[in-house]
Order: structure tokens, then C-alpha cells, then sequence
């Protein structure tokens, strides 16, 4: 296994839609256990591949990393996952992503989910759930599409979040600038 490194705002790969997984073979196995491996150390309950840079429908997702026990040896691993249904009910929760360090937003989303999947071996799974799983997965899902949290909080608090990270990015290369005379 292997730490990649986690990609944040403003990387546009963030906005790419993620690709559909053929199958599910030992180096789509490799990849979640890196993924999961990237995700404990962060620390986070969720990541998708596009956050280290892989454009493929693929997430880790593990609930109990708050555990100090890092891995609560039950993580979910979802490839090619879809929402089968939706419920009109709503919850919220304060959201983050290890893509946007240090903001969390309250976001409204469906309190409950049918989802289908791949499982690690490749096999057709349904999970029904809600609560923080729920929250959790419908984050993830909006990765695999291109989609943050942000885009779902007020126009006003989004615009305050991007600019902070574009000016960050502005600063950091023209450091590099200066430090190798770019
Ligand atoms: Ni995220």
C-alpha cells in the first residue's frame, strides 16, 4: 500500500466527471487499499479517486476512523456506485473534504439512500441507509461527478471559499516564482 497525495481546490481535476470502472481487477483492488490507506492518514471518512488525482468511479468510505485504532476493519468500498432512489426527506450535516482543508459548511441532502455498487470482489451490492452514511455517500458520488459541497451552500459563502483558495494558489506559485526566478 501507498500514501498518494490528496488534490485540493483549486485543481480542476476536482471538476472532472469521473469514468465508469470495466472491472473490478487486482489494480482496482490496489487502488482502494491506497485510497483507504491515503484516507486514514488524512484523516477522513471518505475519499473518491479523483481526489488523488484518478478519474475513476471508485470510493472508500469508513465511518469509525475517529477510532484511535485507525482502521475500524470494516470500510465500504464502492465502485461504480449509483443512488437507486432518494428520499424527499432531508437532513443536514456539517460537511467537509480533505479537497477543501479547514472550511465546513452546513449542506441539506436527502436524509436517506438506496445505492447500488461494486464490491471489492466485483459483486453487485444495495445498501439502504441514512444518517451520517447517507451524508457521506451522496458527498462521495458528487466527486465522481465533478461536484463539491460548496455547490450545494449559498452562492455568497461559495464565492468566499474559492476566492481564499485561489488567492493561496496565487501566492504559493508566485513564491516558486521568485524562489526559481519563473
Ligand atoms: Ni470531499
Amino acid at each position: 500500500m501507498a500514501l498518494k497525495p490528496i488534490i485540493t481546490l483549486p485543481d480542476r481535476r476536482l471538476r472532472v466527471k469521473s469514468e465508469p470502472v470495466a472491472a473490478v481487477d487486482d489494480g482496482v483492488r490496489a487502488l482502494l487499499d491506497d485510497m483507504l490507506e491515503t484516507m486514514y492518514e488524512a484523516p477522513g471518512i471518505g475519499l473518491a479517486a479523483i481526489q488523488v488525482a484518478v478519474p475513476r468511479r471508485i470510493i472508500v468510505i469508513d465511518l469509525a476512523r475517529r477510532d484511535d485504532d485507525q482502521a475500524s476493519g470494516d470500510p465500504l468500498f464502492l465502485v461504480n456506485p449509483e443512488i437507486l432512489w432518494a428520499s424527499e426527506e432531508t437532513s443536514s450535516y456539517e460537511e467537509g473534504c480533505l479537497s477543501i482543508p479547514e472550511y465546513r459548511e452546513e449542506v441539506f441532502r436527502p436524509a436517506k439512500v438506496k445505492v447500488g455498487f461494486l464490491d471489492r470482489l466485483g459483486k453487485r451490492q444495495e445498501i439502504d441507509t441514512g444518517g451520517l452514511l447517507a451524508t457521506c455517500i451522496q458527498h462521495e458520488i458528487d466527486h465522481l461527478n465533478g461536484v463539491l459541497f460548496i455547490d450545494h451552500i449559498s452562492r455568497l459563502k461559495r464565492e468566499r471559499i474559492l476566492k481564499k483558495f485561489n488567492k493561496t494558489a496565487k501566492r504559493v506559485s508566485q513564491d516558486y516564482g521568485a524562489a526559481t526566478g519563473h
